[in-house]
């Protein structure tokens, strides 16, 4: 039915499977947790994001925190959208999150509520950085659900613009969607039949959801932008991303481009014309169309 998704399974597999056989390599020095945080920026240099010398522009006043999605980590989920955003003269950094003790690369796995910690601990350390007064978020898959915990119980809604959510999991995924992202990470099969808090908060009607959910999706000084796509085979029904609030905008990718094939995975790691629309989320006064031609600019 879907051919796109039998070539772009394992192209997704093959870019993980780089990402995680180079990445280690070159971060082997950085042993510590504390270090490993900073590992993208030994890791990609080149690509400029994870900079703490960066100084954010008078266009683009806020640094970008990006925030993974379930099984990723700073590196594998960012090596696309990361240098999209740098070159659009955007400060860039990627966090590490929810790591299990004993699991190396595969991480966003341990409690949500204690990951949203080390997203507030991360926004602190970047808004030291730069000197700048806040921050936007860009999460893929569970990294756009994560960070409503932070807004609405850690304070974080002082210190973030904008939260844009790649397919995120706002009102939950079934352990069969998240099993369909075993594909992309060879190897984290097992980390599904054990017990994995972030796997079980996933699940709708957690106390995890159902905490974050009650009295409304939405926190006031925070805006919105949920990106969705039709094909979706972990988040499922899709709608189920979408918010509800005052000042909160849904996209399904397809309205903006029918011809775009992008399932759950793919959105996040290399859809351009996604990236696209993350770029006018966070840029609005200056946004353009999104359309089918979006993907080559
Ligand atoms: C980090 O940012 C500083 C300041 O903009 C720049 O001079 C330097 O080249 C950047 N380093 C990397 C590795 O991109």
């Amino acid at each position: 039915m879907l051919p796109w998704k039998r070539v772009l399974r394992p192209l997704a597999a093959l870019l993980l499977t780089a990402a995680v056989t180079v990445v280690p390599a070159t971060v082997a020095p950085a042993a510590t947790t504390a270090q490993a945080e900073s590992a993208p920026s030994k890791g990609a240099p080149s690509r400029g994001w994870n900079n703490y010398s960066c100084k954010p522009s008078a266009a683009h006043p806020r640094p970008v925190v990006l925030v993974h999605g379930t099984f990723a980590n700073s590196v594998d989920n960012w090596l696309a959208l990361a240098p999209y955003l740098v070159n659009r003269d955007y400060c860039v950094y990627s966090l590490d999150y929810g790591q299990l003790p004993g699991v190396p690369l595969f991480h966003a796995l341990g409690p949500i509520d204690k990951s949203a910690e080390q997203l507030r601990s991360f926004v602190d350390k970047v808004l030291t950085a730069t000197g700048a007064a806040e921050t936007d978020l860009v999460g893929h898959s569970q990294g756009g659900l994560m960070p409503r915990h932070y807004l609405k119980f850690l304070g974080g809604a002082a210190k973030v613009n904008a939260l844009v959510g790649i397919a995120p999991n706002n009102h939950g995924t079934t352990l069969g969607g998240l099993a369909n992202l075993l594909p992309y990470f060879p190897g984290a099969g097992d980390l599904l039949s054990t017990a994995t808090p972030a796997l079980a908060d996933q699940v709708p009607g957690s106390a995890f959801l159902t905490k974050l959910n009650a009295g409304g999706d939405t926190v006031p000084g925070v805006r919105y932008t949920v990106i969705a796509t039709k094909y979706d085979e972990v988040v499922t029904p899709y709608r189920s991303q979408y918010l509800d609030g005052p000042n909160v905008r849904n996209v399904l990718i397809q309205d903006l481009c029918p011809a775009d094939l992008s399932e759950h995975a793919a959105i996040g790691l290399f859809d351009r014309i996604a990236f696209h629309e993350v770029a006018n989320a966070l840029d609005p006064a200056h946004a353009t169309p999104t359309t089918c031609l979006s993907g080559i600019g």
